[in-house]
C-alpha cells in the first residue's frame, strides 16, 4: 500500500517510543518523512532506522525558535508539509500534596504550549488540505492519581484540535486527535524508578485496561495513518480512541 505516496511528513517527538513506530510505517507507506526530538543520539539511530531518505532534526519544543528552524529545514530538504504529527510529550506525576510549580511548568509547557505552538508554527509550511494530529491520551476524560498535570495538558489538546480546525477550516486543514491508552514504549522508563518498579506500574496499568495489556506502538501507527492518510478526509476536530477499552468499559 502507498497510503502517503508523495506525501510530506513531519513528526515531532519521532525519535522515540510510538512517533517512531508511526515514521517508520509512514515511511513505507511513501512518505517523504521528517523527525524532531532532543536527544541527539537517537535522533541519529533514528532516521537509519526510519530510512528511505528521512531526515531527522534536533528541536526541543520548550525552545519556540528551535520549532522554527526545524521546520524550515524540514521545508528546504522536502518542501511543504502534508502531514504534521504533533506527539512530543512527557509523562510525569508526583502526588498533589507534593506537586511542584517547577514540574507543573515543565509538564503544561512540553505538552500544551508545545503542541500549540508545533501548530501554529507549522501554518507557513503546511500544504492547504493537510492533516495535523496532535497526540492526546485516555486521560482527557479520565481522572488519574498523580497525574492531573498531565491530563490536564492532554485535555487541552482535545481542545485545541477543535479550536485549530475551526481556524483553518478556509484552507481545508483538519485537525484531529489519537488517544492512545498505556502503550509499551520508552516513556515510563524515563520515570527515574528502578526498572522492577517501571515494570510493577506497567503491570498494574495492563490489569486496568479490558484487554488486559498495554498496547504496542504498531497499533498506535496505524491509528496515525489512518489520520494521516485521505482515508480520514470527513473527521474534523475530532478524536480516535486507541485504549484497549480502557476509557468504555
Ligand atoms: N506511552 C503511553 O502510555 C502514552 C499514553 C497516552 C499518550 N501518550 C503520549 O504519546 C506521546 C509519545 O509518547 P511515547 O509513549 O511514545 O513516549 P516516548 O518514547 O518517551 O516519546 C516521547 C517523545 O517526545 C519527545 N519529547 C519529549 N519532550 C520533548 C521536548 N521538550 N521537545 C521535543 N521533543 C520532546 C521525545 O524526544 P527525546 O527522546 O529526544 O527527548 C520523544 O521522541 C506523548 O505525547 C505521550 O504523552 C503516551
Amino acid at each position: 500500500m502507498n497510503r502517503l505516496s508523495g506525501k510530506v511528513a513531519v513528526i515531532t517527538g519521532g525519535n522515540s517510543g510510538m512517533g517512531l513506530a508511526t515514521a517508520k510505517l509512514f515511511a513505507t507507506e511513501g512518505a517523504k518523512v521528517a523527525v524532531t526530538g532532543r536527544n541527539e543520539s537517537t535522533l541519529a539511530t533514528a532516521a537509519t532506522a526510519i530510512g528511505h531518505d528521512a531526515i531527522a532534526i534536533k528541536a526541543d519544543v520548550l525552545d519556540l525558535k528551535s520549532i522554527d528552524a526545524a521546520y524550515q529545514q524540514a521545508f528546504d530538504k522536502f518542501g511543504k508539509f502534508d502531514v504534521l504529527i504533533v506527539n512530543a510529550g512527557v509523562f510525569k506525576g508526583l502526588p498533589l500534596a507534593d506537586f511542584t510549580e517547577e514540574l507543573f511548568d515543565e509538564i503544561v509547557d512540553i505538552n500544551y504550549k508545545g503542541a500549540f505552538f508545533s501548530v501554529q508554527k507549522a501554518l507557513p509550511f503546511l500544504n492547504d488540505g493537510a492533516s495535523v494530529v496532535i497526540t492526546s491520551s485516555v486521560v482527557n476524560v479520565t481522572g488519574m492519581a498523580t497525574a492531573s498535570a498531565y491530563a490536564s495538558t492532554k485535555a487541552a489538546v482535545r481542545s485545541l484540535a477543535r479550536g485549530f480546525s475551526a481556524d483553518l477550516l478556509d484552507r481545508k486543514i483538519r485537525v484531529n486527535i489519537l488517544s492512545p491508552g498505556p502503550i509499551e514504549t520508552p516513556i515510563f522508563d524515563r520515570l527515574g524508578m528502578p526498572q522492577e518498579n517501571v515494570n510493577g506500574m506497567k503491570e498494574y496499568m495492563a490489569s486496568g485496561v479490558p484487554l488486559k495489556r498495554l498496547g504496542t506502538v504498531d497499533e498506535m501507527a496505524n491509528g496515525f495513518l489512518f489520520l494521516a492518510s485521505d482515508e480520514s478526509s470527513y473527521m474534523v476536530g475530532g478524536e480516535i480512541v486507541l485504549d484497549g477499552g480502557m476509557g468504555q468499559l
